[in-house]
């Protein structure tokens, strides 16, 4: 009875913040509100991200660095005598949810464009809508091939897991010294099955052994099985191609286990929460990704600045990054296309040439994707440290 009692305020409260919350939340996705402080006549940018759930990290990064580049632009004086506006809706890190709020930024807001997303599984479930709509769309930072095959509306800014899982293998084999890699997948993301696989293939071309390949599932919480399995099979070094959240705990519990052979991952370990879940056992793991916030030319170093300027002092990431990147080159074709009907914006995202921006030079080529090279980060101290650039091999 006194339990029950008890629970009842706790209930209201957490409706009362559920309600709150909602409030909140449609409050910031107002048209007018931050970046698309544009009015009437502006041109409408659609942007979905995940803004909360598992992957926030991700999706709050990428919408940071594409609000910056639009109010950059906008500052300048927008596009075609016009302003523009970024409207962003947050699919939180869920199943089913990216293609629902990129049906609406379509069918009820009438955006020209789409920018997202940065976890390959949602690029994947939503491209196809953007595709039968005509609307182009443009991925900061989703790396599976399979991403723009879905047609010629959909384009990305980033290099390519065909690319980065060379790049890793050709990293364990010349700078770890590895012969011997256990690798730990996820299931249930593209990004993760797709990588794991083109590492496996690169790595053993390259004389390397996989010597235990095991599974897990986004939102897992315990690897003791897998890892325990991996140990008998004394590896050189453990490879997690998966997302941040379940990578860190990975790294801590095979210090557990009293696994001490580096870890090492691909861009979706690029989170601060990284080594806020593995805390010291991540000393000494790598991983890959598009950017470091350490190169010393004028187009990263004014980034920088102007992004801790406004996200409190804050460095930005690699999916911020690129997600400045994706707006900057969006809005140059838009320009070079003179128009923001759908199949002229097209063409001129295919014609893209090095395109100057945070991330390198992007060129578009046939199949729309870009090639960049991949820079190679240590944990050290509890910090992120520049370690190496792989470039794509000619
Ligand atoms: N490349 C990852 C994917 O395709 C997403 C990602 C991009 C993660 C950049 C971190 C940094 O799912």
């Amino acid at each position: 009875m006194i339990s029950r009692m008890k629970r009842t305020p706790d209930k209201l409260a957490q409706l009362c913040l559920v309600a709150l919350l909602g409030l909140a939340i449609t409050g910031c996705k107002k048209p007018d509100g931050g970046s698309g402080s544009a009015g009437d006549g502006a041109i409408k940018i659609g942007e979905y991200a995940s803004l909360t759930g598992n992957e926030a990290a991700f999706g709050r990064s990428s919408h940071r660095g594409t609000e910056l580049a639009i109010e950059e632009l906008n500052k300048a004086g927008g596009v075609l005598g016009k302003k523009l506006q970024l409207l962003t809706e947050d699919d939180q890190s869920k199943e089913g949810e990216a293609s629902t709020v990129v049906t609406k930024l379509i069918s009820r807001d009438n955006v020209v464009a789409v920018l997202g997303e940065v976890a390959s599984g949602r690029s994947l479930e939503a491209g196809p809508i953007c595709q039968q709509n005509k609307v182009p769309m443009v991925s900061p930072s989703s790396t599976n091939p399979r991403v723009t095959q879905v047609g010629d509306y959909i384009f990305r800014v980033c290099f390519l897991d065909s690319f980065q899982g060379d790049a890793l293998a050709r990293f364990a084999i010349n700078t770890l010294k590895a012969k011997k890699i256990a690798i730990m997948s996820d299931v249930a993301a593209p990004y993760s099955v797709g990588l794991a696989e083109f590492f496996r293939q690169s790595f053993t071309k390259r004389g390397g052994t996989v010597v235990s390949e095991q599974k897990y599932s986004s939102r897992d919480t315990d690897f003791n099985a897998q890892l325990t399995a991996v140990k008998t099979t004394a590896p050189d070094a453990i490879f997690v191609p998966g997302y941040y959240q379940e990578a860190g705990l990975i790294i801590r519990q095979a210090r557990q286990l009293g696994i001490n052979v580096p870890l090492f991952g691909g861009d979706g370990w690029e989170a601060p929460e990284l080594v806020q879940i593995a805390k010291e056992s991540a000393e000494g793991c790598y991983y890959t990704t598009h950017y470091s916030p350490e190169t010393q030319t004028p187009e990263v170093q004014n980034f920088v600045k102007a992004y801790r300027a406004k996200n409190n002092n804050e460095t930005p990431d690699a999916m911020a990054a690129l997600g400045y990147d994706s707006a900057l080159v969006l809005v140059d074709a838009m320009k070079r296309a003179g128009s923001t009907e759908g199949p002229k914006v097209r063409d001129a995202l295919a014609a893209t040439r090095d395109f100057k921006g945070v991330t390198g030079l992007t060129t578009i080529d046939q199949n729309r994707d870009a090639t960049k090279p991949a820079t190679v980060i240590t944990i050290k101290g509890g910090k992120f440290e520049y370690v190496d650039t792989i470039q794509p091999e000619k």
